[in-house]
């Protein structure tokens, strides 16, 4: 086989491009009708503590002022060859408090705005319905997701969008990670019960409510937008056993489920058996309506998308059970991989393994709407034109795409691939900024300082060639 033939792994029509969330983004945080959203008191990130009420400082109230430069930022997007672009639409925005019967005309007029710039460069916007910023009000109100009264906020919340947007958004995510609803309850459920307090009942009914929640937004888009395709949206992170022993073997499985059955529901309509066992154990009884029933049963993804950064490794020795770092939730390091600066570990293979699992699971078109590394970079100047030389960034994306371009060879579906913060952002756990995943640099710096002014990194002229290429310039042997 000739180089060549072997490169031309990606199909046409691939959709290339980045992902963005709009709390990481967007600033203006109090702007044209804006209500708080949990991000206001979350000044230290998701691992910070909460506040009781909205602080400064807080990275978060102008990040990257996204809100006012989309114009030039998604030009710049444009520029690399994006065909897709991912963003979320912050919920109190449209509705500042989440309970009100109207939305707020100039957060829907905003996002017409975002919407229609995409589409002006031939990029397919898709839409993150929520990304970790559920209205303060809503939570402090309800207590988070454990509520049932949330869904009818929510059901009149992504009517509102699919009604004014469906004509020209495809592509659908509804939750954000929905599965780190398990590990970070407040940024994920808008669970205002501290996590140690939590019951698993509460837990529990949580995760059926955003369960039901996300199917009835499928249904919504089925009668309103019936051109769009839904799908869910999970935190993929390949669990090995850290020894052969078939007790490692089981741990592992049992803490890959836990995460799996959200993709089980979301697929299959329904809760398989071993949640189930779960939840007979821990003595939960969940309130599950006969409607809720035929609505997840009934309105089922049309694909899986998924956030991947780290594999983990799990033990059922309690000695060996140390726990490393990791995105949301940490498991036991793998002692054959290396770190990143916030000791996440790097795992191009484990991408390839990811797909082929959740391929051969669910057999649903797959979409990657999160990857990349999170790294300090240093601005320079060449030739009078300031830029990072960021080849670090380079070769964890390009080791990555390259395991991606494995499992298409292996026969998985693949709708895309988004790299995340694809202009820096604020970090979604530290609210820093210093941790960068952009191939734009954004000059600002974590006490606030800084130009905002925007440049190309070497990764943006790097991931621009592999867009034109559609993936051939990828180099495979490093
Ligand atoms: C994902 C989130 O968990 O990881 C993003 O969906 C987040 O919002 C990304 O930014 C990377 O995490 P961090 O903490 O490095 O920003």
């Amino acid at each position: 086989m000739s180089t060549a033939e072997r490169r031309s792994g990606f199909p046409q029509g691939f959709l290339w491009g980045g992902a963005v969330s709009a709390n990481q983004v967007e600033g203006a945080w109090d702007e044209d009708g804006k209500g708080p959203s949990i991000q206001d008191v979350l000044p230290d990130g998701l691992v910070g503590q909460r506040t009781a009420a909205p602080v400064e400082p807080n990275l978060k109230r102008v990040a990257i002022d996204f809100y006012h430069r989309y114009e030039d930022d998604i030009a710049l997007l444009a520029e690399m060859g994006f065909t897709v672009f991912r963003f979320s639409i912050a919920w109190s925005r449209i509705f500042p408090r989440g309970d009100e019967s109207e939305p707020n005309e100039a957060g829907l007029a905003h996002y017409d705005r975002v919407i229609d710039t995409c589409l002006a460069h031939g990029i397919q916007p898709m839409v993150t319905m929520s990304h970790y910023e559920t209205p303060l009000h809503l939570a402090e109100q309800l207590g988070g997701w454990s509520d049932r009264r949330m869904l009818a906020h929510w059901e009149r919340y992504a009517r509102t969008l699919l009604e004014r947007y469906g004509d020209r958004v495809k592509y659908w995510l509804t939750f954000n990670e929905i599965n780190s609803v398990l590990h970070a309850p407040f940024a994920s459920g808008a669970i205002t019960t501290p996590a140690h307090e939590l019951s698993d009942a509460d837990l529990y009914q949580a995760i059926h409510h955003e369960l039901v929640a996300s199917a009835a937004a499928t249904r919504l888009a089925r009668h309103i937008a019936p051109e769009a395709l839904v799908g869910c949206m999970v935190l993929g992170t390949p669990t090995y056993p850290l020894t052969p022993d078939p007790r490692d073997v089981m741990a592992a499985m049992t803490t890959d489920r836990a995460s799996l059955a959200f993709g089980d529901v979301h697929v299959r309509g329904e809760y398989p058996g071993y949640f189930l066992r779960t939840l007979r154990e821990a003595g939960v009884h969940l309130d599950i309506t006969e409607e809720d029933r035929v609505l997840l049963r009934e309105n089922t993804v049309d694909f899986v998308s998924f956030s991947y950064y780290v594999s983990v490794c799990e033990t059922a020795d309690p000695a060996r059970r140390v726990t490393g770092s990791g995105n949301i939730f940490a498991g036991v390091p793998n002692p054959t991989l290396q770190a990143s600066q916030w000791g996440w570990q790097i795992d191009p293979v484990g991408l390839r393994v990811i797909l082929n699992q959740f391929w051969d699971r669910w057999q649903k078109p797959l979409f990657i709407v999160e990857n990349g590394l999170g790294a300090v970079d240093e601005l320079v100047e060449v030739d009078g034109e300031l830029t990072v030389h960021d080849d670090y960034r380079i070769a964890y994306l390009n080791d990555h795409l390259v395991q991606v371009e494995e499992a298409l060879a292996d026969g998985v579906s693949l709708l895309g691939y988004a790299t995340w913060g694809c202009i820096d952002l604020v970090s979604s756990s530290n609210a820093r900024m210093s941790k960068r995943y952009g191939l734009i640099y954004v000059d600002r710096n974590d006490d606030g300082s800084g130009t905002l002014a925007r440049y190309r990194k070497d990764s943006f002229r790097w991931y621009a060639e592999v867009i034109r290429s559609n993936g051939a310039s990828l180099e495979r042997h490093r």
